[in-house]
């Protein structure tokens, strides 16, 4: 059933580790990515291993912080000030989610702008909303790398972004914005969402609600663009598009797992490398 192409994500990313590794090969210094983890959320010890490895087989000099689930917010805050103050880190990513009784964002505001590899800091926010050059989040990135892979014209097509978060749904509908599509960002909260969906020509999908969409809220043709992973009852990893359906509807599709997934950690070694570059300059 499936006429839709397949967007490899695992393809795309590979030839992305390969350039950040020449590149960094090039330089005089190593790069360094200090990777920061409370607690031992499994989910996220599987994530933050994954970082380390990637980043070290692409010549970063990466090393995991792990601190114990009751770190308190002015400690996590000391190791933040520290690793600012560390010449040889260009890069810091504190993992989300942090345990309950840490306040995510004066954490997130801790970190030196110039090292915020994963573009959450308010100063790259607004960087990033102003159409200025920033580190941008990782994840909304890598949809744009797979959407330039793919050979979409982004230009005047109608995007749709569903969901609305600080981490994926705004920054993606600022970089579509930037290259010129024309956005919707749609929601819960959102009238006739499978209507809404189906004027897409891109659909982009980050709600975290297993198979949510439809084939009935994609148009004909249309690039589907899944960034959910979900984890099903029965232990399959879903994403946020009932696939099997959709990329009978859809022009090209990209699959959970192998599609968004193995971008994010590609486009942090690139914003690290990018960070090292513009420090060190
Ligand atoms: N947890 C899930 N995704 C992310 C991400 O992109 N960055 C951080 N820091 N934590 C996350």
């Amino acid at each position: 059933m499936t006429q839709a192409r397949i967007i490899d994500g695992k393809q795309v990313a590979a030839d992305l580790r390969d350039s950040v590794a020449a590149r960094t090969a090039q330089l005089s210094y190593k790069p360094g990515l200090a990777v920061v983890l409370v607690g031992e959320d499994p989910a996220s010890s599987v994530y933050v291993r994954s970082k380390d490895r990637a980043a070290n087989a692409a010549g970063i000099a990466a090393r995991t912080i792990r601190l114990p689930a009751t770190t308190t917010q002015p400690e996590l805050l000391a190791v933040v000030h520290g690793l600012n103050a560390d010449d040889s880190v260009d890069g810091i990513l504190v993992q989300l989610p942090l345990p309950a009784h840490i306040e995510s964002r004066p954490v997130l505001e801790a970190i030196d702008p110039a090292k915020d590899v994963d573009g959450f800091h308010p100063v790259n926010v607004g960087r990033l909303h102003e159409g200025r050059p920033t580190l941008v989040p990782c994840t909304p990135l890598g949809v744009m790398k797979l959407l330039a892979a793919t050979g979409v014209n982004l230009r005047g097509a109608r995007a749709l972004v569903l969901g609305r978060s600080a981490i994926v749904g705004k920054p993606m509908a600022a970089l579509l914005t930037a290259a010129d599509a024309t956005v919707t960002i749609a929601h819960s909260r959102t009238r006739d969402l499978p209507a809404e969906c189906r004027r897409a020509e891109i659909l982009v999908a980050a709600v975290g609600r297993a198979e949510m969409v439809r084939a009935d809220w994609v148009a004909p043709g249309a690039v589907v663009i899944d960034v959910g992973i979900n984890r099903l009852p029965d232990g399959r990893l879903v994403g946020d598009v009932a696939y099997d359906e959709c990329a009978a509807v859809a022009g090209a599709i990209t699959p959970v797992p192998g599609g968004v997934g193995p971008m994010t950690i590609a486009c942090l070694l690139e914003n690290t490398l990018l960070a090292a570059e513009a420090r060190r300059r």
